[in-house]
């Protein structure tokens, strides 16, 4: 369809170690609109970030990175592009905001050079106009006196501060797509707020797509309109956001949305019992077979696929195999 911006298809990501294969991602499909944002949740390692890496083709370079599948970005598959045309998305039409914003700023540049750097090499602006354009992203992302901040290195930034120059960064080239990684994590909750409050504007203002990456269901709740929930490299379960909360299917996602902390409520967080599985050691049936409550003799058999229970909700979980009954 026209608005579909972002259509993954059987996305793998798998590295070959010493100790086995890691199957990081393995095998996860879906899609990003324009205008949309789709929150992916999940505990950590279950193969977040890679996705990310993955879209972006920042794996997949070394010998034991093995990604295969489709990402089509407008049509096309980012997958078996030339990285030159790569080098032109990532950054303009992709804007990344990566979990660990020193990976993204270079120690030996001011952050309003860094910022400035990105119209100039993708809109060809001139070096005065590229200057306005850090000075503006970064009162955008609500840093105080960004005249003078622009003059400054990473390192005389604070952590959220740092984080907000790679903000800037990833909405200096007016993404069509932005993926943000885990962006508010480092963040004090008022920054928190007013992050979240910019990618809300930047889909109202451009009609970007977005993807979210966090493992907090509170930022998930108030800006995603769809969720994807990934457990050890697959996809669990994925519904607009309204119903995955109201009507949550998945064993794991009840687990999840249980070990929210009501308002008011004075008890401990409940968390999902158990450890995710070993990516490198991984038993045949589901991966989450050791830690459901819900348990069967089917799931020892393989993982399941996605299971329609509505139109756009669907859950790896043979509890809905209605075939099967
Ligand atoms: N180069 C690599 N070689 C082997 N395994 C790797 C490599 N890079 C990542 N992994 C593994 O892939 C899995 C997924 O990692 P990923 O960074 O995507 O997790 P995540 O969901 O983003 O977690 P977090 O919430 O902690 O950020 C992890 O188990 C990680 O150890
Ligand atoms: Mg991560």
């Amino acid at each position: 369809m026209e608005d579909v911006l972002l259509d993954v298809k059987e996305l793998k990501t798998h590295f070959k170690t010493e100790k086995g294969v890691v199957k990081a991602v393995d095998g996860i499909s879906f899609q990003v609109r324009r205008g949309e944002i789709l929150g992916i949740v999940g505990e950590s390692g279950c193969g977040k970030s890679i996705t990310s890496q993955s879209i972006l083709r920042l794996v997949g370079y070394k010998r034991n990175e093995l990604v295969s599948g489709q990402v089509l970005f407008e049509g096309e598959d980012l997958l078996t592009k030339k990285e030159k045309n790569m080098l032109a998305i990532r950054g303009s039409k992709i804007g990344l905001i990566a979990q660990d914003p020193m990976t993204s700023l270079n120690p030996v540049y001011t952050v309003g050079n860094q910022i400035a750097e990105v119209p100039m090499i993708h809109e060809k602006a001139s070096k005065k106009s590229a200057w306005q354009t850090a000075i503006a992203m970064l009162k955008k992302v609500g840093i105080p006196s960004a005249e003078d901040r622009a003059d400054q290195y990473p390192h005389q930034f604070s952590g959220g501060m740092r984080q907000r120059g790679v903000i800037g960064m990833a909405l200096a080239g007016n993404p069509s797509l932005l993926i943000a990684d885990e962006p508010t994590t480092a963040l004090d909750v008022t920054i928190q707020a007013q992050v979240l409050d910019l990618m809300l504007k930047l889909r109202d203002e451009t009609n970007a797509g977005i993807i979210m990456i966090t493992h907090d269901l509170g930022v998930v709740a108030e800006i995603c309109d769809k969720v994807a929930v990934m457990y050890a490299g697959k996809i669990v379960e994925q519904a607009p956001v309204e119903e995955l909360f109201a009507n949550p299917k998945h064993p794991y996602t009840k687990g999840l949305l249980k070990s929210l902390p009501k308002l008011g409520d004075k008890e401990r967080l409940q968390p999902v019992e158990g450890q995710p599985p070993n990516l490198n050691d991984l038993h045949e049936g589901c991966r989450f077979a050791d830690r459901c409550p819900f348990v069967f003799d089917k799931c020892h058999t393989e993982h399941p696929p996605l299971f329609s229970t509505d139109s756009n909700h669907r859950t790896a979980c043979y509890l809905y195999d209605e075939e099967a009954e």
